[in-house]
């Protein structure tokens, strides 16, 4: 059994990254299950609030859920053609302390896929997200890639993906993905 932990980085409640992310869950392989995790209730970090309380409950959650997971999947947005800052500075945060990193990322396949109502399908913010997995010794999958353009047309009232090509190719994301992360190990 494989386990993927998904996390999709935008706070609000129609996110379009959220509705992938979701849908992922309804495509996986057999044998891979992806659970989602959030970046809600992590305040902005703060180097004094650190050294004087320490970090945050919802922090430690998150580190231990991703440290648990076989893989990591980021469904990023893209703000001003990079990684929006909520969505960094939940990971920033869970690079701290920096003696955490080699439990909860180092040697972890990570993969990124994003969604936007624009034309660009996030190539820029997934971009950027590959300096920060050499900074926290991920493994970066980069076999196949998922850009999700005009994302405000893909899903349904309900949030269910109806684009029959979006679908394909996050399948054969997802099992793309699973192999290599069943190959790299967790
Ligand atoms: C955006 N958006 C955007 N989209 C894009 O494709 N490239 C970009 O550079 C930007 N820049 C940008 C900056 C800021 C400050 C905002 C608020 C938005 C649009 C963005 O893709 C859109 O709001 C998505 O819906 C955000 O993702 P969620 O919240 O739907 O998951």
């Amino acid at each position: 059994m494989t386990t993927l932990l998904g996390i999709a980085g935008s706070l609000r409640a129609g996110s379009l990254n959220r509705k992938l992310l979701q849908a992922a869950t309804e495509r996986t392989p057999d044998g891979v299950t992806l659970e989602i995790g959030s970046i809600a209730g992590i305040p902005l970090y703060d180097g004094d609030a650190e050294r004087d309380e320490g970090v945050p409950a919802p922090v430690e959650a998150l580190k231990d859920r991703i440290a648990a997971a076989d893989g990591l999947l980021l469904v990023t947005p893209e703000y001003n053609q990079s990684i929006p800052g909520v969505f960094k500075n939940a990971i920033d945060w869970c690079s701290r302390p920096p003696k955490d990193i080699a439990r909860v990322f180092a040697g972890k396949p990570v993969g990124v896929i994003g969604a936007t109502p624009g034309r660009g399908g996030t190539r820029a913010a997934q971009d950027a997200w590959l300096s920060v997995f050499r900074g926290l010794s991920l493994v970066p999958f980069l076999g196949e890639s998922l850009y999700v353009a005009g994302a405000a047309k893909v899903f349904d009232d309900d949030g269910a993906l109806t684009d029959d090509t979006i679908a394909r190719l996050l399948t054969e994301y997802l099992e793309a993905f699973a192999a290599f992360t069943a190959r790299v190990g967790g």
